[in-house]
């Protein structure tokens, strides 16, 4: 029997108690059609079997699964909601757009508009490009980047993710891929690994070196930037006539209105964009200074829906709401309003944690769980008990996440640390 999605109440999100019906006729299905039935770090079969795969509806900081139960979300779709799913303000400029017109012969004013915001906003950039998805953005400023200084070779930090295009993906062509011979890595945070690595790609050959705002690799604790490292970096790349690309698809807009290490006085030359700057609208936007504009003019890239209208209205909206409803002040609070209250559940459960990054972009890993054997029992028994939570990558928090929704993740982790216990056999 399935279980309305109305009828369902806190109480009724156990494992036990509710049908997976749905989900486990859909995951069926999708075995036949879909090679794996899902794909990448969004894929439920690498996660405890409580998780949900598919969703009905979302709300605020909250989802809804096919089968009804409801959850907190504390991975807000891996990035881009950060306002709260069904944001009105977003959705309005969304409507509005798409009742004139969406994928047209060419775009619409929203690009125009959409690329003065970002201008505005972020201090480097002179100029704005589109494209849909993260690895777009990326793979735009990397075209920039060698199309301006006529060289090939790109240093990038060691675990670090741009994409799943193979410059910086060796598992994009599965078994048979292999590291790009035009990427060289250097060690986040290491400024004498970065000189190595520049070294390493020939001096003279490298058209770029690509950073993210910390580290924030899957699977490894969350490192924030090193002032040194970062005004290091800035003038290496000076030195050498590299540019310096900042990959802000996993944090940018989070931690500051524009680019994420103004606050430090440093600024890239280019810089990638998506996830959250439309609000789950699929764009992207490589963004970048003046010295790089003849290149890009150059670089022939495009794709049947970079053009989009609804996307970019709702972009122009998200943008402006961030900054009118205090976003990211939002956001740190909810997420030292978690910090705090998972430290105190740590402690309490006599549990070992790390807990690492920015507090709007945390991540939390256990002590002597290579295997991360724990961290997928802690996150499999907060899915029994409401919450998603993910246990190698980092989590994302939106100023939608209310004092109460914080407190309904902190009851669900609060089970999940005594499945940690038993785990650990400590009870
Ligand atoms: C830092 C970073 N760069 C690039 C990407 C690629 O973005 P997309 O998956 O939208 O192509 C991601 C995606 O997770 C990311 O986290």
């Amino acid at each position: 029997m399935t279980v309305s999605r109305d009828s369902v109440s806190r109480d009724s999100v156990s494992r036990d108690s509710v049908s997976r019906d749905r989900d486990t006729s859909l995951r069926e299905r999708a075995g036949k059609v879909i090679p794996g039935g899902m794909y990448g770090h969004l894929s439920a079969r690498r996660l405890s079997p409580n998780y949900p795969q598919f969703y009905a509806r979302v709300q605020g900081a909250r989802a809804w699964d096919v089968d009804g139960r409801e959850f907190v979300d504390m991975m807000c779709s891996f990035g881009p909601m950060i306002l709260g799913y069904q944001h009105e303000k977003v959705e309005q400029a969304a409507a509005a757009q798409r009742a004139q017109g969406d994928t047209q012969p060419g775009p619409g004013e929203a690009m125009v508009e959409l690329a003065e915001i970002l201008t505005g906003r972020v201090d480097h950039a002179d100029w704005a490009m589109f494209g849909k998805n993260g690895s777009d953005a990326t793979r735009l400023c990397l075209s920039a980047a060698r199309a301006a200084t006529g060289r090939r070779h790109v240093v990038a930090s060691e675990h670090s993710y741009h994409g799943w295009l193979g410059w910086s993906n060796r598992f994009a062509d599965g078994q048979a891929g292999r590291p790009d011979p035009e990427t060289f890595r250097y060690t986040y945070n290491d400024l004498d690994s970065v000189r190595g690595a520049v070294e390493q790609a020939d001096p003279a050959k490298v058209a770029a070196i690509f950073v993210s705002p910390f580290r924030h690799d899957a699977g490894h604790d969350q490192e924030l930037v090193d002032h040194e490292f970062a005004k290091g970096v800035r003038a290496l790349c000076d030195e050498i006539g590299a540019a310096l690309v900042m990959d802000e698809v996993r944090a940018g807009f989070r931690l500051h209105h524009g680019s994420s290490w103004e606050p430090l006085g440093v600024k890239p030359d280019l810089s990638a964009w998506s996830k959250a700057i439309a609000n789950g609208y699929p764009i992207a936007a490589a963004l970048g200074t003046d010295r790089f504009r003849e290149g890009v003019e150059q670089v022939f890239a495009t794709g049947s829906f970079w053009y989009q209208a609804v996307p970019m209205a709702a972009a122009v909206a998200t943008i402006r709401a961030l900054k009118d409803e205090n976003a990211i002040a939002r956001m740190e609070a909810a997420g030292t309003r978690l910090r705090e209250g998972i430290a105190r559940q740590a402690e309490q459960h006599g549990v070992e944690v790390s807990q690492t990054g920015p507090v709007q972009i945390p991540n939390l890993s256990f002590a002597g769980d290579a295997d991360f054997k724990k961290a997928m029992a802690f996150c499999g028994e907060a899915a029994a008990h409401g919450a998603i939570l993910h246990p190698r990558h980092n989590w994302f928090l939106s100023s939608a996440h209310t004092d109460a929704d914080i407190d309904r993740a902190l009851e669900a982790t609060d089970a999940a640390f005594r499945a940690v216990r038993s785990e650990s056999g400590s009870s």
